[in-house]
C-alpha cells in the first residue's frame, strides 16, 4: 500500500497545476486555471484545474480526477508507476511495499524480455541462418549502420529458438507469453510467435523496446505481424521512431505509414519521421505528435487507400491544431521507393513542394472531374464549396474562392453566399452538439452509479450537494449528521464518499481529494470529480445545505409510511407506542 503519509509528502511538493503546465499551457480563469484538454482533440480549452481541491476536470470529455489520475493518463502508467514517477520528479524516496512492487516488477520483466529478445534477433542476422535475411535489407538499401541503429532483426525459420534462447536466460513462460513474443496454441504449446522475419522493435519515447514488428522476406502472407497489445505496449499510442525523431523536430514532422518508410528517411537524413503501427492515425497520436511538432507533412502511400488514409489523418492532426500538409509522390507508391529512386535532393523539393490540405483537396478533386462540360462545373463547385467552408481563416478562404471563381466562371458572390451558408449550418449544428454534450457530460460520469435509482434524482442530487458540500467545510460535518445518517444516503458510491470523508475528520487529517479517494476506482474517481465541479458550478451555499438535508429526511419518512403498511402487528403496536411516546 502507498501510505497516506507518501501522497501528502507528493502532493506538498508538486502541486497539481505544475504538474499539467509540464504538458498543457495553463490559463488564469477566475480562481481555477484552464487549458486544452491533453484527453481529448480540441481548440478551446475545456479543462479546468482546480487550486482548492487540486483535482481537474474536462467539460469536453469528462475525465477527471487528482495529480496521480492525471499522471496514470497522460504518461499511461499505472496507480504505482504514476506514484513513483511523482516521486521521482519531487526528488521523494520511494518506498512501497512487496504487492505493489509485482506490478512494476512483471513491467520490468517484460521490458528485459524485450531487450533479450531483440538482442537475440539481431544477432540471428549476423549468424549463418541470418544470411538470406541481412542481404535481403542490404538489397533493399539499408546500411549497416541504420541496421544496427533501429536494431533491426531477424527471427529463424524455427518454432522454438526464442523459446529456448529466452529459458535459458531464466525467464518464465508465462512472462515471455505477457511479452507477446512466445504464443500459446490452443492445445496450450508455446511457440515463437515470429518466425522466419525481419524484425524491426517498437521503442517508446523514453527508450524501451515494447514491441515488435515482423515481416516477410518474400510476398507470403500476412506481409506484416505485429506484437499484439500488452501491459506495456499500446498500439493506438505509439508511434514508430519517435525515440530517435524527437531529437530532430525543429517545427516538422514527417508521418509515414510504414516501418520501412520511416527507416529509409531517416538513413537519407530526414531524421524527423515517425510512422503509424499498421493502423490508421489515433486521436491518441496526434495528441503525442502536437506535444513536438507544430507542422505535419504526411507521406502516405500515394494509392487510393493513402490518400483516404492521409484526409482521415490530416483531420485529425487538424483538431489538435497541427498545420498539415501532403506530399504527392507522383509515379512512386510510397516514400521509400520515391527516396531510393530520387535521392534526398529531390525529396526535399518535394517536401517543399507539398500542399496544404485544400490544395491537395482542389488538386484531387479537378482531376477526378472534367471541368470542361457544365454537369463537370456544377459538380466541382458543389464539392469544391464544402471543401472552402472548412477554411477558418477568412481571408484564406476568400484566396480559395477567387480561385474557384477563375476556374469556372461563376461570380465570387455566388460561391461566397453559398460558401457562408454551408458554414452558418455547420456552426449551428457544432453549437447544438456542444449543448448537448455539456449537458450529458456530468451524466456520463455518474450514469453507471445512479443506475436502478431513478426515481429518486431528487434525493441523489441533494446527498451529491451535501458531499460537495462538506467535502469543502468540513467543519459543518457534525451539524449535517446530527440530522441525516449515512445510511439515508440512496447510492452506494455517495455512502462511500460521506463514510471516507467521516473517517478522515475521526483521524483529524484535513480533506484531501486524493487520500480521500485512495482506495476509489478511476470511475469512482471521476464521479467524485464531477460532483465537485457541478456544486462548484451552481454554488452550495449553507442554507442549500439545509434543503437538501430536508429532501433527505422527507424521503426517510415516506420511506417509514411505505414500511408501516407492510409491518408486521408486533412491531406495528411497538412503532404506534413509539410514536404516541415522542408525541407526549
Ligand atoms: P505497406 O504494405 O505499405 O508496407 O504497409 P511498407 O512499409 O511499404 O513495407 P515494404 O516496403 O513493403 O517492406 C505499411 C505499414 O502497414 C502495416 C505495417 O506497419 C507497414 O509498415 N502493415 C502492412 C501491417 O501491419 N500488416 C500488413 O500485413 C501490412
Ligand atoms: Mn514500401
Amino acid at each position: 500500500m502507498i501510505s497516506d503519509n507518501l501522497i501528502m509528502q507528493i502532493k506538498s511538493k508538486i502541486n497539481i497545476e505544475d504538474m499539467i503546465s509540464k504538458y498543457a499551457v495553463l490559463k488564469r480563469d477566475g480562481k481555477n486555471n484552464k487549458c486544452i484538454c491533453l484527453f481529448h482533440s480540441e481548440k478551446t480549452p475545456s479543462m479546468v484545474v482546480y487550486s482548492d481541491t487540486q483535482s481537474f476536470y474536462c467539460f469536453g470529455c469528462a475525465v477527471g480526477g487528482d495529480i496521480f489520475s492525471f499522471t496514470m493518463k497522460v504518461e499511461n502508467l499505472g496507480y504505482i508507476e504514476a506514484v513513483k514517477y511523482l516521486c521521482e520528479i519531487g526528488g521523494i524516496a520511494f518506498d512501497i511495499s512487496d504487492r505493489d512492487n509485482q506490478e512494476i516488477e512483471t513491467k520490468n520483466t517484460i521490458k528485459n524480455i524485450n531487450i533479450d529478445t531483440a538482442r537475440f534477433f539481431y544477432n540471428n542476422l549476423k549468424s549463418a541462418d541470418g544470411k538470406k535475411a541481412k542481404k535481403y535489407l542490404l538489397n533493399r538499401g539499408f546500411s549497416l549502420n541504420i541496421i544496427k541503429k533501429y536494431g533491426i532483426g531477424y527471427a529463424l525459420n524455427s518454432w522454438s529458438s526464442l523459446l529456448d534462447y529466452l529459458k535459458f536466460n531464466k525467464y518464465k513462460l508465462f512472462d515471455m507469453y505477457q511479452a507477446g513474443v512466445i504464443a500459446k496454441s490452443q492445445k496450450g504449446r508455446y511457440y515463437d510467435q515470429f518466425r522466419d522475419r525481419i524484425i524491426f522493435p517498437i521503442i517508446d519515447i523514453r527508450g524501451n523496446i515494447i514491441a515488435f514488428g515482423g515481416r516477410v522476406l518474400d510476398d507470403s502472407k500476412p506481409k506484416y505481424l505485429n506484437s499484439s497489445d500488452t501491459i506495456i505496449f499500446k498500439k493506438s499510442k505509439n508511434l514508430f521512431s519517435m525515440n530517435f525523431a524527437k531529437k530532430h523536430i525543429d517545427r516538422s514532422i514527417i508521418l509515414v505509414e510504414g516501418y520501412v518508410d520511416a527507416i529509409s528517411l531517416y538513413q537519407h537524413g530526414f531524421k524527423n519521421v515517425v510512422a503509424t503501427l499498421g493502423t490508421s492515425l489515433t486521436s491518441e497520436q496526434s495528441r503525442l505528435i502536437s506535444r513536438y511538432a507544430k507542422n505535419v507533412i504526411l507521406a502516405y502511400d500515394s494509392d487510393k487507400a493513402g490518400e483516404i488514409a492521409s484526409l482521415k489523418a490530416s483531420n485529425l492532426l487538424s483538431e489538435v491544431g497541427l498545420d498539415v500538409n501532403i506530399i504527392d509522390l507522383k509515379d512512386c507508391k510510397d516514400p521509400d521507393e520515391y527516396i531510393t529512386k530520387y535521392g534526398s535532393d529531390r525529396f526535399s523539393i518535394v517536401i517543399n513542394n507539398s500542399q496544404n490540405i485544400t490544395d491537395f483537396e482542389i488538386y484531387k478533386l479537378k482531376k477526378s472531374i472534367d471541368i470542361d462540360t457544365d454537369q463537370g462545373v456544377s459538380n466541382y463547385i458543389k464539392q469544391a464549396i464544402i471543401l472552402l467552408s472548412k477554411i477558418k481563416n477568412p481571408i484564406e478562404r476568400d484566396v480559395y474562392i477567387l480561385r474557384i471563381s477563375r476556374d469556372t466562371n461563376i461570380s465570387k458572390d455566388i460561391i461566397t453566399s453559398q460558401v457562408n451558408k454551408v458554414i452558418k449550418s455547420d456552426v449551428f449544428k457544432k453549437k447544438k452538439h456542444q449543448y448537448r454534450e455539456l449537458t450529458n457530460l456530468t451524466k456520463f460520469n455518474t450514469d453507471n452509479f445512479i443506475r436502478g435509482n431513478d426515481n429518486f434524482l431528487r434525493e441523489i442530487k441533494a446527498e451529491q450537494g451535501i458531499i460537495a458540500f462538506i467535502f469543502k467545510n468540513t467543519n459543518n460535518l457534525k451539524d449535517v449528521l446530527s440530522n441525516i445518517t449515512i445510511d439515508d444516503f440512496i447510492l452506494d458510491i455517495d455512502k462511500k464518499i460521506l463514510s471516507s470523508i467521516c473517517s478522515l475528520s475521526e483521524k483529524d487529517e484535513s480533506m484531501d481529494f486524493s487520500i480521500l479517494s485512495k482506495n476509489f476506482s478511476e470511475k469512482e474517481k471521476e464521479y467524485f470529480a464531477s460532483i465537485l465541479v457541478k456544486f462548484d458550478i451552481i454554488s452550495n451555499k449553507k442554507e442549500e445545505i439545509y434543503d437538501y438535508i430536508d429532501i433527505l429526511v422527507k424521503h426517510k419518512q415516506r420511506m417509514t409510511t411505505e414500511d408501516i403498511i407492510n409491518m408486521d402487528p408486533d412491531k406495528l403496536r411497538d412503532f404506534y407506542i413509539n410514536l404516541k411516546e415522542k408525541s407526549i
